[in-house]
């Protein structure tokens, strides 16, 4: 790993084992794209790469100059109105009404390690020698301001990450409305955009786009980065697949309303966009301000979508996700949502929590309906104080008898939430966001507290640490169901409006950061009904995340699928629910729902109360498969095998880092009669290692189980293996590799 400024030639190359990224300082000073790829050679000067020629009917920054022409030169920085015609990274809206820019270089500095960003979630390093990042200065001369450039290559992971600072060094107050964290020049446009989009109950399905001369892009307007899209994008070239081929994944860290956006120009080449939307924002900087955009995290692979995968589960396992339970398996849960909805006593959660226990599990999650006037979904949110009716001993009383059937104890929130039937809501009807004089639109009838003013964040604050410090609560749920809507916050300035979805978010991550820090020992596990908030800005806080409202383990194949892109699988919240399924009124096996949801964080959320003695034997079963294996089904490296976008099956496995174990998971969703052989091409295994598949004991080297194939094929090819029972509609097997012992 290194960072080598060539003074000659002005050009920068960041670059370690597996990535180079290469930029340089151009004549009128803004800065250029060279090279982002594969490692090469590092050299005095790579200005060559610019491809400078002197086109006709070009726009040229200096007079008899026909070579130097923002419309062909791939640039870091972008503004739109010198000569590049493409949308910009950044606009400023100057005093005498201009937002053209010229923004060129002033100085750069090289430091070890990674600095924080203030207020904001971004990837770290916790050692200086584990990366290296680089600030260029960028000023724009007219106006004074500094655009600070900050780039990180990891050490050990394929990945460069990238944020601007914009400082006001002039005397005028003046208003960014638009700041993207990441732009990305590439000079040919021979690549398929996959996008994870999707809406409510649905969330993160793949979707491949071709790219062709104009603009597609995704993103957010509703305040959260959304069950509709998420901040994540691939391009990959068209030949590139799962194993091999170049990819490359652009991760945006923020929970906000964003932007991706691929611009293919009238000669074909690729610029990439990754940033807070620019709709709606406009944030006023008066002279010594600063702004800080969120983190843009770009990641390289020559080995297909997968290498990609796995170099994203590393660092943001490792290096985005914080805080003591970072590292470790995560409890096996029963929550009561599904089991009991709003229809609970604290008689009944104790029932479940007995029975629960018994069968091994270790925490039980009190979903909604706790506190305050909370009798369905019309009231209540904003007093975080226990419902006397349905907790006459309080949170206190209820956590102290979990606690005592030795189980942990944890409990929902939806902190940024008020219902107007609540306390809080008759003392400071100002704190919703509204705009004055308008409608507010409704959503799940609730409303959304504002959260851009600290004393409302200091408010929520309060209410939730005493709840946490005075009851043993080990795990929190924080929820948030509904989009903004009428964006407008009271204490804000009428210039000052175009800045709220942040400060909101802002003020969402400040609770965040404030309640880890107070409560370390906490999981918290991030929600927006479902999958509406699954990013990395909320993963820096929460290590998991309640993946989708949809608990059907058909669904699920596709949901979870999808959300493996870019998580890794410890994010993924993932549990077994009744039959027929709330959301599907489908009816799956019991162990086809645990084989989905065991390639996540995994727990119950049913009425265990009303299941069969065999049912339970089998969920204890279940568990204490789930105990053995965590660490690998959590931790190990995911191999996606067959995708459910594309056919009847899909598979998947995970491998330990020494390669000794794998777990193979392979899903028939329809039944097949008089079914083709079947088998899978494993991958990540060692090519000479002896594997003994632990059920039926056969032993096979690991190069013939990943040339030759593993067969899976059974009673639907005529097959019946070690007294398999003939199988069904949403069929599913898991198989244990061990390696043998010589
Ligand atoms: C959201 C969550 C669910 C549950 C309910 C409770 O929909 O996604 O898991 O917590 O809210 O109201």
């Amino acid at each position: 790993m290194d960072i080598v400024y060539h003074e000659q030639s002005r050009c920068f190359h960041l670059y370690n084992e597996h990535i180079s990224y290469i930029i340089t300082v151009l004549r009128n000073g803004q800065l250029g794209q060279l090279y982002c790829g594969a490692r090469i050679r590092d050299r005095e000067d790579f200005t060559h790469l610019l491809e400078l020629a002197p086109r006709a009917m070009s726009s040229c920054t200096y007079e008899g100059d026909r070579f130097f022409s923002l419309e062909h030169i791939k640039l870091e920085l972008p503004a739109y109105g010198n000569g590049d015609y493409k949308a910009g990274a950044v606009e400023l809206l100057q005093q005498n009404g201009s937002r053209i820019t010229e923004f060129s270089y002033e100085s750069h500095s090289i430091s070890h390690g990674k600095p924080r960003l203030h207020g904001l979630p971004a990837t770290y390093a916790e050692a200086d020698d584990e990366a290296l990042t680089l600030t260029v200065t960028l000023r724009d001369a007219l106006t004074g301001m500094r655009a600070e450039l900050n780039y990180t290559v990891f050490r050990d992971y394929a990945a460069i990450a990238r944020s601007v600072r914009y400082v006001n060094g002039g005397n005028d107050t003046v208003t960014l409305t638009r700041a993207m964290s990441l732009c990305l020049d590439l000079p040919d446009c021979n690549y398929q955009w996959l996008q994870f989009s999707g809406r409510w109950a649905r969330e993160r399905q793949l979707i491949s786009r071709e790219l062709t001369q104009g603009v597609i892009s995704i993103g957010s307007l509703r305040g959260h980065s959304s069950h509709q899209h998420n901040p994540f994008v691939i391009i990959k070239r068209p030949t590139a697949d799962e194993d091999k081929g170049e990819v490359m994944g652009i991760s945006l860290v923020y929970s906000g309303n964003f932007l991706m956006q691929a611009e293919v120009d009238a000669h074909m080449t690729l610029r990439l966009m990754a940033g807070i939307h620019p709709e709606n924002f406009a944030w006023q900087l008066e002279p010594g301000k600063a702004f800080q955009t969120p983190e843009a995290v770009l990641v390289y692979s020559d080995s297909g979508l997968g290498g990609m995968s796995r170099t994203f589960h590393q660092l943001y396992g490792k290096r985005l996700a914080r805080g003591m339970w970072r590292d470790k398996p995560r409890p096996i849960l029963i929550n009561n949502w599904e089991g009991t909805y709003f229809n609970f006593t604290e008689d009944k959660l104790l029932d479940i929590a007995r029975r629960a226990k018994d069968c091994g599990i270790e925490l039980f999650v009190l979903d909604d309906g706790w506190f305050g006037r909370r009798w369905d979904d019309r009231g209540g949110l904003g007093d975080w104080t226990a419902n006397p009716t349905r907790l006459p001993n309080g949170v206190t009383g209820l956590a102290d008898k979990i606690t005592e059937l030795g189980m942990n104890f944890g409990l929902w929130f939806e902190p940024e939430a008020v219902s107007r039937d609540s306390a809080l809501f008759e003392a400071h009807p100002e704190w919703l966001i509204a705009t004055p004089g308008r409608n507010i639109s409704h959503g799940r009838n609730e409303y959304l507290l504002d959260f851009s003013r600290p004393e409302v964040v200091d408010n929520i604050h309060d209410q939730m640490a005493a709840v946490l410090g005075s009851s043993k609560v080990s795990y929190v749920k924080w929820d948030m169901n509904r989009s903004i809507s009428e964006c407008y916050s009271s204490a804000l300035p009428p210039e000052r409006q175009g800045e709220v979805f942040h400060r909101y978010i802002l003020g969402v991550y400040d609770l965040y950061e404030r309640l880890t820090a107070e409560f370390p020992h906490i999981l918290f596990e991030s929600c927006a009904s479902g999958g509406g908030r699954f990013d990395p800005g909320m993963l820096y806080y929460a290590p998991q995340a309640w993946a989708s409202d949809n608990t059907d383990a058909v669904e699920r194949l596709r949901i979870q699928y999808g959300t493996s892109f870019c998580y890794p699988l410890s994010s993924i919240g993932a549990h077994v629910s009744a039959v027929p399924n709330h959301q599907m009124y489908r009816i799956t096996t019991l162990s086809t729902r645990a084989n989905v949801a065991c390639f996540g964080t995994f727990g119950y959320e049913l009425d265990l109360s009303k299941l069969s003695g065999e049912e339970l034997d089998e969920i204890k079963v279940q568990i204490e498969f789930m105990k053995r294996y965590r660490e690998l089904l959590q931790f190990g490296r995911l191999y996606r095998l067959e995708s459910p976008f594309e056919g009847n099956t899909a598979a998947w496995m995970v491998v330990s880092a020494d390669k000794r174990q794998a777990i193979v998971a392979f899903y028939r969703i329809l039944n097949q009669y008089n079914d083709c052989f079947t088998r899978l091409h494993l991958r990540g295994l060692d090519p000479d290692m002896l594997y003994r598949e632990t059920q039926s004991g056969a032993v096979h080297y690991g190069d013939e189980l990943m040339r030759a194939g593993f067969i899976t094929s059974d009673s639907t090819a005529g097959e019946i293996f070690f007294g398999m029972m003939p199988s069904s509609d949403f069929a599913s097997r898991l198989y244990i590799l061990q390696a043998d012992k010589d």
